[in-house]
């Protein structure tokens, strides 16, 4: 073994590596440069039977060409697999423009929704939730709803199929029949459970009615309910006026006037429906307002003490009012929409415009 021999070694190794273009002889020639049974190997392996003067300039010499071989198979494995890549399919033209990615935004209702909300926490009010499947306790019963009421029937409830749910009322635990809400005041009932007055809060929702639909009614449309309690004594039927006066006056920019008229609602004593002053034509009289004067918004009342007593608290103690109205006939008149049922159409062209 000397030094000369080495040389050979990698001048024949470097030069047959440069040629090769494909794996199989790569293979090939990584056997016979680098292989156990390889020329390299076998001095490597006889280093042990030097003399010590050889050992310390041959041995290094072997180690480093062994290392530069390796070095250079791997070199060579990436170009063989570089070249074998289809660059051409793989061309990326970074000048071309983009796909534009659509970007959806919110509903218009929930647009709404948000508007209201922020109108009504600027004024205190809290926001609650509460479920679209309800019981008939909730929905009905606890607000006072005569057993015989026709707005259960068939031709108003959606009633889902299958067993009750279990719910607890005065300490007791009874199964309900399940429902589609028909309307958001059944949260008064639940808000009332989970807190004590003084409070107002307001709570926004999906309400289901089975009905047949027309340019003004839809089976799935949004409320708005609000609540406010406190000691008897403390809020009246002049807070709610002031309260729905500022409320509209703030959403329309304008102000507004507020007009009770005696109605019934099972849930509140006394009931009325009230109206605002036409904001489109000022109270001209307009298609909107059917000449009128007024646009007719939503029903409202003093909470009957049945529905406080549902909800667990002693009769007489507190008073306060309900109020509730619909969020798509309020998009309706905003936007001047004429048929209800594009809201919930899923049209995008509709959609699109808000
Ligand atoms: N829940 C009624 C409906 O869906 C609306 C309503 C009327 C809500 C009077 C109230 C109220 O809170 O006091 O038609």
């Amino acid at each position: 073994m000397n030094q000369a021999l080495i040389t050979t070694i990698e001048k024949q190794a470097l030069e047959t590596l440069v040629a090769i273009k494909d794996k199989e002889t790569l293979m090939r020639w990584e056997v016979q440069f680098l292989g156990r049974k390889s020329e390299l190997s076998s001095m490597l392996k006889d280093v042990k039977n030097l003399t010590p003067e050889q050992k310390r300039t041959l041995a290094p010499k072997l180690q480093g060409l062994r290392q530069k071989l390796v070095t250079e198979l791997t070199l060579k494995q990436v170009e063989i697999e570089n070249n074998a890549r289809d660059w051409e399919g793989e061309r990326v033209d970074v000048t071309a423009p983009g796909i534009a990615r659509p970007v959806g935004h919110l509903h218009p209702i929930t647009q709404l929704e948000n508007e209201v909300l922020e109108i009504f926490e600027a004024l205190g009010f809290a926001v609650a939730d509460g479920p679209e499947v309800e019981t008939e306790w909730y929905n009905f019963d606890a607000l006072n709803f005569p057993k015989d009421h026709p707005a259960r029937d068939m031709q108003d409830t959606f009633w889902l199929k299958g067993g009750g749910a279990k719910i607890k009322k005065n300490g007791k635990t009874e199964a309900e029949r399940l429902l589609m809400r028909t309307h958001t005041s059944p949260n008064q009932v639940r808000f009332m459970e989970k807190n004590k007055p003084p409070f107002r809060v307001i709570v926004p929702g999906r309400v289901f009615r089975n009905e047949a639909t027309d340019a003004s009614h839809e089976h799935t449309f949004h409320q708005f309910e609000c609540l406010m309690l406190d000691e008897t004594g403390k809020v009246n039927v002049a807070t709610f006026k002031y309260l729905a006066e500022t409320f509209f006056g703030t959403f329309f920019g304008k102000k507004v006037t507020i007009r009770l008229r005696p109605s019934f609602f099972p849930f509140t004593e006394p009931s009325f429906e009230f109206d605002i002053s036409c904001v489109l034509c000022d109270s001209a009289g307009c298609s909107t307002c059917k000449q009128t004067g007024w646009i007719e918004i939503g029903g409202a009342g003093m909470v009957h003490q049945n529905v406080l007593e549902a909800a667990g608290y002693p009769k007489g103690k507190y008073q306060g009012f309900a109020w509730g109205f619909g969020l798509t006939r309020l998009a309706m008149m905003k936007y001047k929409i004429t048929d209800i049922r594009q809201f919930m159409g899923g049209d995008l062209r509709f959609i699109r415009q808000f």
